[in-house]
């Protein structure tokens, strides 16, 4: 027998169909109650979408240590043979949520990792790099991708006016236009921690660490034609991908790796490791095996489980620590203030963002709050009744490093080989090939041939020449010939 439909209470109702009227062609009466609530619980289904990366899809899984990383860090996750259960959300970055998943974009990589320390979240991209370098430009460098305030249309013109003013974006921007710019699936992409991060092992040591999450079903892309006739015919694409890949059996992976830099060669490094829009070279810093990263599970519910996962690069477990990435410790304060005001201020108690383990917390009440301590621990610290209390011991592990006090605005540090051109360069050099080459042109020329002003464009011009002289002619030169047509 079939369940009886209830109110949110637990009533069971009369109808599903019919409305209670006064008469059959009546008014509706105000005491039907269950229409009431039927509406207004309508009404109330959504949250604000994510101000960026709205469009997306995850899934659970497993992070398995296979290499012993442990004489640099002491994470209880990275341990030889820890297992360690977690969440993944995949997205594009600029999109609505409606907005299909083959636009050109970078696609977000969120990895959340339920430990025995509590939650660890790696809140990463597909590209090792990002387009500013400074917390301060994110907000102006998001609204160039977005939208014009006044025909809410998007607009190539904006897009390369801040790209072309800000010329850091140069390495991204080739990532973005080339092959990588548009993943076959998110199963065909490698994933990145991007920032540099430190890893402190048990003796106290530190190092300076990047992340690598490496695609075992191997990186395939689509064609700007294709991604076009995608985004009309299956705009969920990528999303479906996933799920239905799952669903199969079909176990996505990645070998997780990492680069190593001890502490101590920061600053004589050819670029600074700590600027987002730089990569280490793998020559100088090649990758070190860390384990396997496998996604085995379906949502059961994509609102309760994707849509408000909350992930935040300030959770971070002893054994990891922070770095003087402007971008990153920008970041440790955005999204924990993002998801209060999206999803609430008791967010981390949703099973999605709760962690495994027992929660402390001297946090208490505010909306739907709905967990609490028992009544004989007191709500302040310090406390003479046994109440929680600070572990001092794990003040090292926050990440320090040596830093002189003065209050400045400035730019990074400039090391011997850094400035904006150089790594886009090398990258279209010496590591796309010919086709590559000539897609990333194409790519390029029809993305600057929609709607791009002349004094936008002879900046564009300018920035591709900048990167390699001879993309930069074959750039101006497509375009031109475009607008002769
Ligand atoms: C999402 C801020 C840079 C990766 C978000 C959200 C905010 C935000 C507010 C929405 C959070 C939510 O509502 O759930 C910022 C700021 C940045 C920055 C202020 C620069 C200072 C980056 C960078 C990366 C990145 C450099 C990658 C390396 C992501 C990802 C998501 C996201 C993957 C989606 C997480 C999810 O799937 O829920 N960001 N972001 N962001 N950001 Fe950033």
């Amino acid at each position: 027998m079939t369940k009886p439909t209830t109110t949110n209470t637990g009533i069971a109702v009369a109808s599903d169909d019919e409305s209670l009227t006064a008469g059959p062609q009546g008014p509706i009466l105000l005491h039907d109650h269950y229409l009431i609530e039927k509406l207004a619980q309508f009404n109330r289904e959504r949250v604000p979408e994510r101000i960026v990366h709205a469009k997306g899809g995850g899934a659970f899984g497993e992070l398995e240590i296979t290499h012993d990383v442990s004489k640099y860090t002491k994470a209880k996750l990275f341990q030889p043979g820890a297992k360690t259960e977690s969440l993944a959300r995949f997205s594009t970055v600029a999109g609505e949520q409606g907005s299909p998943d083959t636009w050109r974009d970078p696609r977000g990589f969120a990895m959340k990792f339920y430990t025995e320390d509590g939650n660890y979240d790696l809140v990463g991209n597909n590209t090792p790099i990002f387009f500013v370098r400074d917390t301060i430009k994110f907000p102006d460098f998001i609204r160039s991708q977005k939208r014009l305030p006044g025909s809410g249309l998007r607009d190539h013109d904006m897009q390369w006016d801040f790209w072309t003013l800000r010329p850091e974006s140069a390495h991204q921007v080739t990532w973005l236009m080339g092959d990588r710019g548009i993943p076959k699936t998110w199963r065909n992409m490698d994933g990145f921690g991007s920032h540099t991060y430190q890893w402190i092992n048990s003796a106290g040591e530190r190092f300076w660490v990047k992340y690598h999450f490496k695609t075992d079903q191997g990186i395939e892309f689509l064609t700007q034609d294709e991604a076009d006739t995608l985004a009309g015919s299956d705009p969920d694409h990528h999303r479906a991908d996933l799920y239905n890949a799952i669903d199969r059996g079909e176990f996505p992976s990645w070998t997780v790796k990492v680069q190593i830099m001890p502490l101590d060669e920061a600053e004589g490094y050819r670029f600074n490791p700590f600027d987002l829009t730089k990569v280490w070279s793998q020559k100088d810093y090649p990758l070190i095996d860390v384990g396997k990263w496998t996604l085995n599970r379906n949502p059961e519910n994509f609102f309760a489980q994707i849509e408000q996962s909350s992930f935040e690069p300030s959770n971070l477990v002893p054994g990891i620590g922070f770095s003087p990435d402007k971008m990153l410790l920008g970041r440790v304060f955005s999204y924990s203030d993002a998801h209060r005001y999206r999803i609430g201020t008791n967010y981390a108690q949703l099973p999605v963002n709760a962690p495994k383990v027992e929660v402390n917390s001297y946090s208490k009440e505010g909306p739907m709050r709905y967990t609490f301590n028992p009544p004989d621990v007191r709500p302040y610290a310090p406390n003479s009744y046994g109440g929680p209390h600070a572990d001092p011991e794990l003040a090292g592990d926050e990440g320090l490093w040596a830093f002189d006090g003065e209050a400045v605005r400035a730019g990074y540090v400039q090391h011997a080989e850094d400035d904006d051109f150089g790594q886009a360069g090398t990258l279209v050099r010496e590591v796309l090939d010919d086709a590559a080459r000539e897609r990333l042109v194409d790519n390029i020329v029809g993305h600057a041939s929609d709607g791009v002003s002349e004094a936008v464009l002879v900046r564009v011009f300018d920035y591709w020449s900048k990167v390699d002289p001879d993309l930069g002619k074959k750039v101006e030169e497509g375009v031109r010939a475009g607008q002769k047509k």
